[in-house]
């Protein structure tokens, strides 16, 4: 349980019963036209398919403001002043490129992208994904959309930059286990990928060491992959008219979801955790899920996570980042574990959820009903023993539970369209280097 939230609760249980006084009036105006509407759902209490249109939810004010902080989207970026090769046009290119190219991998098999698929929402489908030796790592592969948008990097915040992260699957052997002296002669041999590191890095590949640049290449793939935003929502649109001022009630949202929207932010306290634009607030939680997983290990979480990254030499605060003189380099010496990090991961983003089955930092929830059964009813033997205050029985009716799965589908929208957007900005910033050198 983390303390900030212990002492945030409070304001906001005063809050919230203040703002119910206040809502007396909205409450009797909704209970009015709920029982003016027709029964046009055939009499199943607002679940039939049939679902009443006239009885979406009226916000309370409380609502109102808990909904527009899942906004604005596309969010402002955010510079990643620890990766020079950030924000480059050279960099974003030779990332995309060798992103997809599993030529960087010992064995020449896997890319970023076998894990990682475009059209998978940069996940892979898998509960876990399997090593080069065939066996299945610890974890599930994350989406990799907003990733530049996150404070802490991985399922235990090992790494506090997109790039220091970027080196775990780039040089580790079960992953793509680059070796730096291969990586040093891909970025020299060809003309061309050597203008691009150099444009990226502003250092020559040939005169570097092997470290040297397999840290320049983890910080060109993080150029890429910093850009990936996720596309606006059916959710946003509605959003962005409650923000307006209106009751939204023009915008094509369905019901269900306004309903699941209501749960969202208020019974199921989802909000508290999957807060902010992104649908987290970036900190780290256990949710009580079962602490061993089905081959008996049991996996520490942030607890590992935070002794990762204070000694990782990648760091803010180590001697590659570029950021020299920012305050976030001081972020990591304040960094203590404690018990309570013991078995926390970061709460996942929610923005595209849809496409990213299984869940959960293992993969152990096959779909999102799997998701929700797991909230509605948690584990009470770890509720009853170390359990996280915030999450308790929720008692969902299987209407609820439903509505509550049509508002997460919301947080998707197609994204075939983003991927062939890639392909064509990479088409169109193809002339850099072999025309015009490097910038
Ligand atoms: C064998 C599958 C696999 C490959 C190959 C792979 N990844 Fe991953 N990726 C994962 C898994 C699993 C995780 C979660 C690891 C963890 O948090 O412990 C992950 C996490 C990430 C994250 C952190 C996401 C977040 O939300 O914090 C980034 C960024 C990332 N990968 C980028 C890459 C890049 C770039 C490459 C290529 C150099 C790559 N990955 C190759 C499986 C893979
Ligand atoms: C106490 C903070 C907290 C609350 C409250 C909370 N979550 Fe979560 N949520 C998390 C954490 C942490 C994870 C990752 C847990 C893990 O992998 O072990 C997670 C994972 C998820 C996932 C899986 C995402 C993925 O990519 O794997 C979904 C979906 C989700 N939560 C939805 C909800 C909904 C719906 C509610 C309300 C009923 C809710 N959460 C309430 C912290 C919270």
């Amino acid at each position: 349980m983390s303390v900030s939230l212990r002492r945030r609760r409070r304001p906001w249980l005063a809050i919230a019963a203040g703002v119910a006084l206040a809502a007396i009036p909205v409450l009797v105006d909704t209970l009015a036209l709920v029982q003016a509407a027709p029964p046009a759902d055939g009499g199943q209490g607002g679940y039939g398919p049939q679902a009443v249109k006239d009885v979406r939810p009226i916000w309370s004010e409380a609502e109102r403001r808990r909904i527009l902080k899942h906004g604005p989207w596309p969010p402002v970026n955010i510079p990643d002043l620890g990766n020079r090769a950030a924000g480059r046009h050279a960099a974003r290119r030779l990332g995309a490129e060798l992103f997809f190219d599993p030529v960087l991998s010992a064995n020449g098999r896997v890319s970023c992208a076998s894990c990682h698929h475009p059209g998978r929402d940069w996940s892979d489908g898998q509960a876990r994904p399997l090593a080069r030796d065939g066996r299945p790592l610890d974890r599930n592969t994350p989406s990799l959309w907003n990733v530049g948008q996150h404070r802490w990097l991985g399922w235990d915040g090992g790494s506090d930059s997109l790039w220091a992260f970027v080196m775990r699957p780039l040089m580790d052997s079960r992953e793509m286990g680059a070796r730096p002296e291969d990586l040093k002669r891909l970025m020299t041999d060809d003309p061309r990928r050597r203008c691009l590191y150099r444009a990226s890095i502003d250092e020559d590949p040939a005169t570097s060491s092997p470290e040297a640049v397999a840290r320049g290449v983890a910080k060109v793939l993080a150029a890429f992959v910093g850009t990936l935003i996720s596309p606006r929502t059916s959710f946003d649109a509605y959003r962005d008219a409650l923000a307006r001022g209106g009751d939204a009630a023009g915008v094509d949202y369905p019901v269900a979801a306004q309903r699941g929207l209501r749960i969202f932010v208020g019974q199921g306290r989802c909000h508290l955790c999957h807060s902010g634009p992104m649908f987290s607030h970036g900190e780290f939680h256990d949710i009580g899920r079962p602490h061993r997983r089905a081959d008996g290990r049991v996996d520490p979480g942030r607890h590992a996570g935070i002794a990762r990254v204070r000694s990782d030499r990648n760091n803010r605060a180590g001697p590659h980042s570029d950021d020299r003189a920012g305050a976030a380099r001081a972020a990591v010496g304040f960094l203590r574990s404690s018990h309570r990090n013991w078995g926390a991961f970061r709460v996942p983003g929610l923005r595209q959820v849809a496409g990213t089955a299984p869940y959960f930092h293992d993969g152990s929830a096959a779909g999102l009903a799997d998701v929700i059964a797991h909230y509605d009813l948690p584990d009470a033997e770890r509720l009853h023993t170390e359990g996280e205050a915030l999450i308790a029985a929720l008692n969902l009716t299987p209407g609820q539970r439903d509505d509550l799965e049509a508002f997460l589908r919301t947080l998707s929208a197609p994204t075939n369209a983003q991927a062939s957007t890639i392909r064509l900005e990479n088409q169109a910033i193809d002339a850099i280097c072999p025309s015009a050198g490097p910038n």
